[in-house]
């Protein structure tokens, strides 16, 4: 088997990242969305970002227009149905992934991939409720999705050693570079992330810095292209929550629980940039 055609379901920050590198490396990529007005505001994030670079002169207008044009959206599942490879990037609820994953099981054929974008949902509790288990991995890019190099590939005790090994030339075929995690919450990278944000969150409660002095010190002490703070600004404080809070479900460790006041935030709407508001003003 040879992954060609590939299917999107979700077409928000991940998904549209997702099928603007698919399509840039030359595969035919359909992208789902609910409806019609969120599939386009995904649409146009991709059109945004591909003008961005040519205006840059990173990127040619022909090249652009290639790109775009190997891209077609849907608001029907079922034009999903050739796909070899599914990459789900919807919204981070167990059984709304359930529920999508039964509805492709019908649609598409009985060798296609299955990969969750999941950040910290079980990937074998998703794969079992598949008919597919040994066909469905964890494919975890990172935001934002053109220029981060690196995928997470997250296989259960269930994925046959051949579904493995196609996703993995599929994200070197992207021109990322490859990692393998355990499923276990947060993989590698969220693993050893999150707790450093929530722990520049105590940081700042404690008062042993200004927001700015931590931020300053982690990018100029550190070489972070953000600050702890602006990066939790630019995840979404809301999803960092979130993520936190399933780590400390599992593992029961206080690095993983959420400070106070990020979980005050949560409720005041400050989630950061997407809100307006969080660490820092974006007014
Ligand atoms: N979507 C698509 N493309 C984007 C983009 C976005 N949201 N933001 C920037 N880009 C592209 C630009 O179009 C540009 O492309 P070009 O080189 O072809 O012109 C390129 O990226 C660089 O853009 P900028 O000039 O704006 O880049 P900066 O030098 O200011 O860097 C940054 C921006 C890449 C966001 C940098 O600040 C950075 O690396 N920050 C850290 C990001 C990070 O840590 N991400 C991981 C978050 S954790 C995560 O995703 C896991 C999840 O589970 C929570």
């Amino acid at each position: 088997m040879e992954i060609k055609k590939l299917g999107i379901v979700g077409c928000g920050l991940m998904g549209a990242g997702i099928a603007q590198v698919s399509a840039d490396s030359g595969y035919e990529t359909v992208v789902h969305e609910v409806d019609d007005e969120i599939l386009a505001k995904g649409l146009n994030a991709i059109k945004h970002f591909l003008s961005r670079s040519v205006k840059k002169g990173t990127l040619t207008e022909e090249r652009k227009t290639e790109v775009l044009g190997r891209i077609r959206g849907t608001t029907r599942l079922e034009d999903l149905q050739s796909s070899d490879l599914i990459v789900e990037a919807i919204v981070e609820n167990l059984q709304a992934k359930t529920d999508l994953y039964r509805a492709l099981d019908d649609i598409v054929g009985p060798d296609a991939i299955f990969a969750s974008n999941t950040s910290s949902l079980c990937i074998t509790q998703m794969a079992a409720n598949t008919r597919r288990p040994a066909r469905f991995v964890g494919l975890h890019f990172f935001n934002p999705v053109p220029r981060m190099k690196v995928v997470e590939i997250v296989a259960t005790i269930m994925t046959e050693p051949e579904v493995l090994e196609l996703v993995t030339g599929f994200a070197r075929s992207l021109g990322k570079t490859p990692i393998r995690s355990a499923d276990r919450p947060g993989f590698v990278v969220n693993r050893l992330l999150v707790p450093f944000l929530l722990d520049s969150i105590r940081a700042l409660e404690e008062g042993v810095g200004t927001k700015e002095d931590i931020d300053t010190g982690m990018k100029l002490g550190c070489g972070h292209p953000m600050g702890p703070l602006e990066l939790m600004d630019f995840v979404g404080l809301d999803t960092t929550f979130y993520i936190a809070n399933i780590m400390y479900d599992e593992f029961r460790e206080k690095r993983f629980a959420p400070p106070p006041l990020l979980r005050r935030m949560v409720m005041a709407g400050l989630l950061g940039r997407k809100s307006g508001k969080g660490f820092y003003d974006y007014a």
